[in-house]
């Protein structure tokens, strides 16, 4: 099973092919996903320091262009763990004061 790193916070034993916002999730990380994983908040949007994933899509594209928000960033909601990833989410219930928003389909 793949491992995900977040820093301060721990690593983590998800499921392969497990959305990478509700892996964080159950692994306790509570990061926002405001528009329920429809590639359209941005609140759950991550920071990638060691790991593969899938090509930027066009959801995130769109999705950063119009929020302003630079694309090195991934959102969380779009990607899927397929192997060891170390990521920093950026935007959390704990550090933002907001609900983390509704929970995004498998
Ligand atoms: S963009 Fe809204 S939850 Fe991912």
């Amino acid at each position: 099973m793949p491992k995900i790193t977040v820093p301060e916070r721990g690593t983590f034993e998800v499921e392969n092919g497990k959305k990478l916002v509700l892996a964080l999730e159950d692994s306790g990380v509570h990061i926002l996903h405001r528009c329920g994983g429809n590639g359209r908040c941005t609140t759950c949007r991550v920071e990638v320091l060691s790991g593969e994933f899938c090509d930027l899509t066009n959801v995130e594209r769109d999705a950063f262009s119009e929020k302003g928000i630079e694309d090195h960033l991934r959102l969380s909601c779009q990607l899927r763990v397929n192997g060891d990833v170390t990521v920093r989410p950026i935007m959390m219930v704990e550090n933002s004061g907001m609900d983390a928003g509704p929970k995004p389909a498998e």
